[in-house]
């Protein structure tokens, strides 16, 4: 009877929150709004984790600057933290000494700090607050509570992150020059160890060595691969590493304030060991926005650059449970099954006509953005791809007819990736994809010409 009862107390939930879905809430509080009218306030927050934000078209507040990292974050932090050592150790990576993140705003807003607690928990570090529980700096774990050497973590920001999340980017910061700092033997402090061998190798102070917390200058967001990936005009790699280079090497300080540090960010890239992001919603993926190749793939990109190897790259899916860790082949691959070749997720598209063949379109260059950062998309990816939107004439038929431009961007793209060495078709499916892309390609200057008759 217990658990009959919590069921069905799920399910009136569930029912609530499906009713205040389905209404729109949003215009009206939008006219009220511009009306200089009220509208009432709400907590921000996502919507599987808290339904209780549902109405939506409400006041968002965000959170209390001074209370992230939370107390629950930084538990999850550590183990997640576990969850990620363990698994590059099963795939038989070394201790790693260096560890690459990238920290987004919303991912943090939505988790009360959960990505940032990782961060200082690979350092070994913690918040510090004062008698009024107030965010007011970092503190080290001793070496001896926490029982392994403090990893050395270079985090890129956001602009968003950064825009939002001024004390924690300071604190993060302050946590990097404390470690840098502490006296301990090197083989128990990464940070350390680095940052006294960036000193000797530039001829700078310990203070700039210990500088790990990289974003954009001041008003700038984004790494711009996005862009070159998405134009398809980018030469090779270099290009790929100086356009993230240029945007993303200005470090941020305990004083908050950004300096440009490049040849600091590629010493400091070079000694990296592996590479993750969290991951916040199901509603989205890594292959659905650009924003996370642009990212993540940038900075792998730029690691392996400076290393002359390149690294494992991870995923760290908080989207449900307990959370979970995957490589980012697997990670896409999973993506590609999920949506790009689940039938439910293509008939969902196309129905949304012109706006789902274009999401389709974008899945695809998203994928190809992988490819250029990590090259770690499996070929078969670009096989199945081509079978389900190129060969199939009924599909491609559907798509050309809703969205012309888009389903011709589909063939490039497949041909460019090609080009390019992510896959490699047999002749027979290059000889079709060119038939589909000619074919598309007449079809769109037909159109073209008959709106402008
Ligand atoms: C962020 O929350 O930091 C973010 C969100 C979307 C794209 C890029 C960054
Ligand atoms: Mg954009």
């Amino acid at each position: 009877p217990g658990a009959a009862d919590a069921t069905l107390a799920a399910f009136r939930a569930l029912a609530e929150t499906d009713r205040l879905l389905a209404e729109d809430h949003e215009i009206p509080a939008l006219l009220r709004a511009l009306d200089g009218r009220f509208v009432a306030p709400v907590a921000g927050g996502d919507v599987l984790r808290s339904p209780a934000i549902l109405p939506t078209g409400r006041n968002l507040h965000g959170f209390d600057p001074y209370r992230i990292p939370s107390a629950f974050a930084l538990a999850d932090g550590r183990a997640q933290v576990e969850k990620l050592l363990a698994r590059h150790a099963a795939d038989g990576g070394a201790y790693p000494e260096s560890i690459a993140l990238v920290l987004w705003g919303s991912d943090n807003l939505k988790s009360e700090g959960a990505p940032v607690a990782q961060a200082l928990a690979l350092m070994g570090a913690q918040p510090r607050f004062d008698g009024y529980g107030r965010l007011c700096g970092a503190v080290l774990i001793p070496i001896e509570d926490l029982g392994r050497p403090r990893i050395d973590v270079v985090a890129t920001l956001s602009g968003i992150f950064r825009d939002l999340l001024p004390l924690q980017t300071k604190l993060l910061a302050e946590a990097a020059w404390l470690a840098a700092s502490a006296d301990e033997p090197q083989d128990m402090n990464f940070v350390r160890k680095h940052a006294l061998a960036h000193q000797a190798a530039q001829g700078i102070d310990l203070e700039t060595a210990a500088l790990r917390v990289f974003s954009n200058a001041e008003g700038a967001y984004g790494a711009n691969l996005n862009h070159l990936v998405d134009s398809g005009r980018w030469e090779d790699e270099t290009e790929l590493c100086e356009t993230f280079s240029r945007r993303k090497s200005f470090a941020y300080g305990r004083d908050g304030r950004p300096e440009p540090r490049r040849a600091l960010m590629q010493a400091v890239l070079a000694g990296v060991d592996l590479a993750y992001q969290n991951l916040d919603s199901v509603e989205v993926g890594v292959t659905s926005v650009d924003h996370y190749f642009d990212g993540l793939g940038g900075m792998a990109r730029a690691v392996a650059k400076a290393r002359g190897t390149s690294v494992p790259v991870y995923i760290s899916d908080q989207t449900r449970g307990e959370g979970r860790v995957r490589s980012l082949s697997e990670q896409v691959a999973l993506e590609t099954r999920t949506r790009m070749l689940n039938p439910k997720w293509v008939e969902g598209m196309l129905g949304h006509g012109y706006e789902g063949v274009r999401q389709i379109d974008q899945h695809l260059t998203n994928t190809v953005g992988w490819s250029a950062t990590t090259d770690q998309v499996a070929p078969w990816i670009y096989q199945r791809i081509t079978e389900t939107y190129v060969l199939d004439e009924a599909m491609r038929e559907r798509m050309a007819a809703l969205n012309p431009a888009a389903s011709a961007k589909v063939a490039h793209r497949l041909i460019e990736a090609h080009r390019r060495g992510f896959w490699t078709p047999d002749p027979e499916t290059r000889a079709a994809l060119d038939r589909a892309e000619e074919a598309l390609e007449d079809r769109l200057e037909g159109i073209t010409a008959e709106a402008a008759a």
